[in-house]
C-alpha cells in the first residue's frame, strides 16, 4: 500500500540574478498515515521548499506530489487538505483567538454552531479553554504558538506541516511544547510532516527522520537506526556527535568485523554490510561510547587536552598516541572527579557500538 503522501522524484530550482539554486533535487519520500516524518537538515538545504511543495505554495520543475492516493501536483494549496503551523505563528492580529481558529472553518462555510463546537474542542485539546477572547499580542509566544496549532488542527486535515514551530520559544518551552504536539500528533493519528534544523527535537518527535543535505535526501530512518547505523559521514555528524577514526578491516566473518586502528589496536565490532579484509574504513565512534578508565586499562593510553563541564556530563578531547583525537563524554562527573589537562586516562571502546563507514 503507498503511503498517506507519496513524494516521487520531487525537483525545484530557482533562478534569482543569474544565479541556478537547486532547492530540493529529486526527493522520493513516503509518509504513512498516521506518522510523523521530520525533514532534519542544515539551513539552506530544502526542508521549507520540501514543505510548500506539499502544501501547494510552489510548484515543482517535475516530480510529484501524491495525498491519499490522488495526484495533487497541480492543485492549489486550499484544494490539497494540508494545513501549516508556521514558526512566526501567522496569527491574525486583529483576530481574538476564536476566530483565528474559526477562520479555515468560516472559508469552508461550515454552519455556525458546528463551527463553535468544533473550534472549542480544539481550543480544549491545545489547553486554550478560556482564553477564546483574547487577541493575539495578549498571549505569551507558547500561547500564540497553540493558536496556530489549533488553527491548523480544527480543519481536520488529511496531511498536517510544521515548518520550524518551535524555533521562536525559549529552550524550556520547546520542550514542553514538542511533547505536547507529539502527543496530540499520536492521539489524532494525523500524518505530519515536521520541519527543524534541530536534531535533538527531531530525535524527540519523529517516527521517523529524514535527513537532508543541499536538496537531496542523505537517509531516512527512525531516530535509532540513524544514530545507531548513519549512512554517510554527513549523517554522523549531523545527527549528535561522532568521531571519525581510520582503520582497516583484519577479518571478516558472518556477524562480526575484526578492525584495527591506526596504532595497532584490534577491535571486534558487529558487522556491517560491504566490507571485507584489507579494506580501509572509517570508524564512527560516538563520544558516549568510550570508557574512561584509569592509565594502564582499557585498550589504549590517552592524553587530556582539553575538558568542559555542563553538569550532568564532561566533555573531553583526548589525544590517542597515534595522533588522533577522540571526544568523549563522561556521565555524573562530580562523582568520578574532573580530569584535567595533561592527564593521562585508559580508554575502553564499545565494541557494539562502532559503526563503519566507506571512505
Ligand atoms: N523564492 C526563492 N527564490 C530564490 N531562492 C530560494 C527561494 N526559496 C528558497 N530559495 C533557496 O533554496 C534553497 C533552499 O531553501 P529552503 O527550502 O528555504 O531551505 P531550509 O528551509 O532548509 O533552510 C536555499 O539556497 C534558498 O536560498
Ligand atoms: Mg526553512
Amino acid at each position: 500500500m503507498p503511503g498517506e503522501l507519496v513524494l516521487s522524484g520531487l525537483t525545484k530550482t530557482f533562478r534569482s540574478r543569474g544565479d541556478v539554486v537547486v532547492a530540493v533535487d529529486n526527493l522520493d519520500l513516503e509518509v504513512e498515515k498516521g506518522e510523523l516524518v521530520t525533514l532534519l537538515g542544515p539551513s539552506g538545504c530544502g526542508k521549507t521548499t520540501t514543505l510548500r511543495l506539499i502544501g501547494g505554495f510552489e510548484i515543482p520543475d517535475s516530480g510529484k506530489v501524491y495525498i491519499g492516493g490522488r495526484d495533487v501536483t497541480d492543485l492549489p494549496p486550499q484544494r490539497r487538505n494540508t494545513a501549516t503551523v508556521f514558526q512566526s505563528y501567522g496569527l491574525f492580529p486583529h483576530m481574538t483567538v476564536f476566530e483565528n481558529v474559526a477562520f479555515g472553518l468560516k472559508v469552508r462555510r461550515l454552519p455556525r454552531a458546528e463551527t463553535r463546537r468544533r473550534v472549542l474542542e480544539v481550543l480544549k485539546l491545545v489547553n486554550l479553554e478560556g482564553l477564546e477572547r483574547r487577541y493575539p499580542r495578549e498571549l505569551s509566544g507558547g500561547q500564540q504558538q497553540r493558536v496556530a496549532l489549533a488553527r491548523a488542527l480544527v480543519v481536520e486535515p488529511q496531511v498536517l506541516l510544521f515548518d520550524e514551530p518551535l524555533s521562536n520559544l525559549d529552550a524550556k518551552l520547546r520542550v514542553e511544547t514538542r511533547e505536547q504536539i507529539r502527543k496530540l500528533q499520536k492521539e489524532l493519528g494525523i500524518t505530519s510532516v515536521y520541519v527543524t534544523h534541530d536534531q535533538a527535537e527531531a530525535m524527540a518527535i519523529s517516527d521517523r527522520i529524514a535527513v537532508m543535505n543541499e536538496g537531496k535526501l542523505q537517509q531516512i530512518g527512525p531516530p535509532y537506526e540513524i544514530y545507531a547505523h548513519p549512512a554517510n559521514r554527513f549523517v554522523a555528524d549531523f545527527i549528535g556527535r561522532a568521531n571519525f577514526l581510520t582503520v582497516k578491516v583484519v577479518e571478516a566473518e558472518d556477524n562480526r568485523l575484526e578492525i584495527e586502528l591506526k596504532g595497532g589496536v584490534r577491535l571486534e565490532i558487529p558487522r556491517v554490510e560491504g566490507f571485507t579484509p584489507g579494506m580501509q574504513a572509517v570508524a564512527v565512534i560516538r563520544p558516549e561510547a568510550v570508557d574512561v578508565l584509569q592509565e594502564g586499562e582499557g585498550d589504549v593510553t590517552a592524553t587530556v587536552v582539553f575538558g568542559h563541564y555542563t553538569g550532568s556530563l564532561a566533555t573531553y578531547k583526548l589525544a590517542l598516541p597515534w595522533g588522533e583525537t577522540l571526544e568523549v563524554e563522561v556521565l555524573s562527573p562530580q562523582e568520578k572527579g574532573f580530569l584535567s589537562e595533561g592527564e593521562k586516562v585508559g580508554i575502553r571502546f564499545h565494541r557494539q557500538s562502532i559503526h563503519l563507514l566507506f571512505e
